[in-house]
């Protein structure tokens, strides 16, 4: 019989990796997967999207049509890849998700990937909700708190959801670091609060967990706050800090400055450019400039520097 062909990515192990990313596709414009495929690509990773749903645009606009994934439409693919040898894995990054039944199913694929690769890198998003608006059904909640946090290598939530996860109100730094210790005891060794308002000021907070028996080494950035609201930012800043924590596996902060300030760079770029083109940015949401900002994604310029806690 003829010998199958080995999976390169696997036989020739790259010091980048493979990533299965379950999130979100629309046909046009740059949410969910749209956003983060395509910067993980330039960072040298393999990345195979499983479409959680398919829709015409993003929810954002007047309307959108389109199709959504179920739990055991998501199993099945799985087992195809299974089915063929094909489900090994480095990370596994996950976004919005709609359904208790969906999430559950993914919890499913934790354990399958990690059966395989029991050293698989769990990256969750927990998208809930932003600025005090949930965009789950609240059953959602529960299941992130008792099964998901438990099994997430890294988590990388926003304030809202951080309150949401860990019942803690955040309206201060220390707040912050705080439910970061509580997530680390939760399960996650990295922690990145990706966007907190505090005292008017736009932060990231980030948090590892280096040992058990060790205090975690935290910091912030602050973010130079852009008059404008954007759609995709938070799912490409998540793939950025998966492909930057698996650069710097023991430096956060580094990994964080190149994240941000590589964001930064691109939400500049976007505000031009809708300016160019004659459109005030600060009246509506704005599709970003993922494209156009390839070279600030591969080779980002550090703008936006860490400080440490402490
Ligand atoms: N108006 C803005 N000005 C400056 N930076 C911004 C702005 N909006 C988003 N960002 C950048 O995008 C990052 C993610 O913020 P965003 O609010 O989009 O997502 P999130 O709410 O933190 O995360 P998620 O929605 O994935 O849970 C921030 O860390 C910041 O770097
Ligand atoms: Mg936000």
């Amino acid at each position: 019989m003829a010998r199958r062909p080995p999976l390169l990515s696997v036989a020739l192990p790259s010091d980048t990796g493979r990533v299965l990313s379950i999130q979100s596709h629309t046909v046009q414009g740059y949410v969910g997967n749209k956003s983060a495929v395509f910067p993980l690509q330039l960072l040298g990773f393999d990345v195979d999207p499983i479409n959680s749903v398919q829709f015409s645009n993003h929810t954002g606009y007047p309307t959108f049509r389109g199709q959504v994934l179920n739990g055991s439409q998501l199993w099945d693919l799985i087992e195809g890849l299974e089915e063929n040898d094909l489900l090994h894995y480095t990370h596994l990054l996950t976004g919005y998700i709609g359904s208790v039944s969906f999430l559950t199913t993914v919890l499913q694929v934790v354990d399958k990937l990690r059966s395989v690769n029991p050293d698989l890198v769990y990256v969750c998003d927990p998208v809930l909700g932003d600025e005090g608006k949930l965009y789950v059904p609240q059953d959602l909640i529960s299941v992130y708190q008792q099964k998901v946090v438990p099994v997430a290598t890294m988590l990388t939530p926003n304030q809202f959801e951080v309150e949401l996860l860990t019942g803690l109100r955040i309206t201060s730094e220390e707040d912050g670091l705080k439910a970061c210790n509580t997530l680390h005891d939760a399960g996650p060794r990295k922690v990145v609060i990706t966007s907190a308002l505090i005292d008017n000021k736009l932060l990231l907070i980030g948090s590892h967990k280096k040992a058990k028996e060790q205090p975690p080494e935290q910091f912030k950035i602050e973010i130079p706050k852009i008059p404008a609201y954007f759609t995709g930012t938070g799912d490409l800043t998540t793939a950025l800090l998966l492909g930057w924590s698996n650069k710097y596996p023991d430096n956060l902060e580094t990994a964080a400055e190149l994240a941000v300030s590589s964001l930064q760079a691109l939400l500049r770029r976007t505000v031009e450019d809708y300016k160019r083109a004659g459109f005030d940015p600060s009246t509506s949401s704005l599709e970003i400039r993922l494209i156009q900002s390839q070279d600030e994604i591969r080779s980002p310029q550090i703008t936006c520097k860490a400080v440490k806690y402490r």
